[in-house]
C-alpha cells in the first residue's frame, strides 16, 4: 500500500472523498418532473458540497459524473448532461480561481462532445496551479477502463525498454492510473440507497470506507454530508492490519 494511503487514523477528516451522485432521475420522477431537472438540482447540490468539503478541510473530491456505461442513456439526456456541465463550469470558473481549486477530468476524452472537452481543458489549464483543493470529475470513466489503460501504457513502456518486468510493483502500476498523483480516496459516498461500486475507482477504492445513504443526490445536503464525514471519523481503519498503526 502507498505510504500516503496509511496516514488516515480514527477521528480524522477524510483527505479524499469519492462520490457516486445517484438518484437524480428518481428524485425528478417522484416530483413529476423530467429527469434533467434532477441533474440540474444535483449540480447545484454539488457546488454547495464542494464548498462545505473545503471548509471541513477535505483536500480532494472525485465525482462520478458520467460512466462508460452512461452512453446507454437516451441521447437527449446525454446531450443535456454535457451541456449542463459546460454551463456549470463556465459559471463556476471564477469561484474555482477565487477558492484556489484545481479542476481535473479523469476518463476517456475521445468520445465526449468537443465543446465539452474544450471547456474542460480551458478550466484545467486555468486552474492548474491551484493547490488548496482538488476537484476531479470522472467523465466517460470506468474503473476497468482505467486499469486496462494502465496495462496498455505499461506494455508500451516495457516494449520501449523504459520499464523492466521486475519494476512493475503495485506502486508503479498505480502510477499509471488516472489518479496517480492523488492519495487514494478515504471515503466513498453513494446516495439513493444503491450499494454498488458500479465500475468507479476499482483500484483506488481498495481501502476506502463506504458510506451509503438512502437519500437521493439532490436531497443530499450539507447536513447529510457532515453525517457521512462524522460516520467516517468514527470508523476504525486497519488497512488489513490489527489496528496498531502498522499495516503489515
Ligand atoms: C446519477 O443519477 C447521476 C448521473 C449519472 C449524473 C450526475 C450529474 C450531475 C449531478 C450533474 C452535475 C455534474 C457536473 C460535473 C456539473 P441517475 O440519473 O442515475 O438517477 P436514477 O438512478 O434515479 O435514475
Amino acid at each position: 500500500m502507498a505510504e500516503n494511503d496509511k496516514v488516515k487514523e480514527k477521528g480524522v477528516v477524510p483527505n479524499h472523498v469519492a462520490i457516486i451522485m445517484d438518484g437524480n432521475g428518481r428524485w425528478a420522477k417522484e416530483r413529476g418532473l423530467p429527469r434533467v431537472y434532477g441533474h440540474r438540482k444535483g449540480g447545484q447540490r454539488l457546488r454547495q458540497l464542494l464548498k462545505e468539503a473545503k471548509r471541513l478541510k477535505v483536500k480532494s473530491i472525485t465525482i462520478f459524473a458520467f460512466s462508460t456505461e452512461n452512453w446507454d442513456r437516451p441521447r437527449k439526456e446525454i446531450n443535456y448532461l454535457f451541456s449542463y456541465m459546460e454551463g456549470f463550469l463556465s459559471k463556476y470558473k471564477n469561484e474555482l480561481m477565487k477558492e484556489e481549486i484545481r479542476l481535473r477530468m479523469i476518463g476517456r476524452r475521445d468520445r465526449i462532445p468537443k465543446t465539452s472537452i474544450k471547456k474542460i481543458e480551458e478550466i484545467e489549464s486555468l486552474t492548474k496551479n491551484n493547490k488548496k483543493f482538488f476537484f476531479n470529475i470522472a467523465l466517460d470513466f470506468g474503473g476497468r477502463w482505467d486499469i486496462t489503460e494502465a496495462a496498455r501504457k505499461i506494455i508500451r513502456d516495457y516494449e520501449g525498454k523504459r520499464i523492466s518486468r521486475s519494476q512493475i510493483t503495485e506502486e508503479v502500476f498505480g502510477s499509471y492510473l488516472s489518479l496517480a498523483d492523488t492519495p487514494s480516496p478515504d471515503l466513498l459516498i453513494r446516495t439513493s440507497g444503491e450499494q454498488r461500486v458500479s465500475n468507479f475507482l476499482l483500484w483506488d477504492l481498495a481501502y476506502a470506507e463506504f458510506y451509503f445513504s438512502q437519500v437521493y443526490w439532490p436531497d443530499f445536503d450539507v447536513k447529510q454530508f457532515r453525517g457521512a464525514i462524522k460516520a467516517y471519523s468514527e470508523r476504525n481503519r486497519r488497512f488489513g492490519g490489527i489496528g496498531d498503526g502498522k499495516s503489515y
